[in-house]
């Protein structure tokens, strides 16, 4: 799960995909296209979200996409269009472009809609962030299952 700063909607997503996914099976992690909160905790705002869901993100910490990542994981998504493009320019070639995708295709195939940037936004706008990505985690659980 890639954002920007790795800090309100990828360590969402991770935790929220985690809470639906058997950890024997499934390795999940986020990251940032950018480095500025690198190490730094989640938004506390997203922790507040993830709390209310008894999810707990707290212990994430951030950390930067790098090329390697390619080869440690099979589904690489991102949350808006920015964060895809930054993603595809560390790709070294098809099988890397091949996994990477807009985390929201799955629920929503081909209509490119993004998980919005919470971060100068209030409450609410992670109200919103936290709804879409537990939509588009059930998604991806589905397409997991039968993938
Ligand atoms: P995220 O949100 O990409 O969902 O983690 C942001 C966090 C920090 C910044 C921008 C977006 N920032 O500019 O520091």
């Amino acid at each position: 799960m890639v954002c920007l700063g790795n800090i309100c909607r990828s360590p969402l997503a991770e935790g929220i995909l985690k809470s639906k996914l058997p950890e024997d099976n499934f390795y999940v992690d986020s990251a940032g296209t950018a480095s500025y909160h690198v190490g730094d905790k989640p938004d506390s705002r997203s922790i507040s979200i993830a709390q209310k869901n008894h999810i707990d993100i707290s212990t994430c910490r951030g950390r930067q996409f790098k090329t390697t990542d390619f080869e440690y994981f099979d589904y690489i998504y991102a949350m808006d269009y920015a964060n895809y493009k930054d993603i595809l320019a560390l790709a070294r070639d098809e099988q890397d472009v091949v996994k990477v995708d807009l985390l929201l295709n799955v629920l929503f195939p081909g209509e490119n809609i993004e998980v919005p940037d919470p971060y100068y936004g209030g409450t609410v706008n992670f109200e919103e962030v936290y709804q879409l990505l537990d939509k588009g985690c059930d998604a991806l659980v589905e397409f997991l299952k039968h993938g």
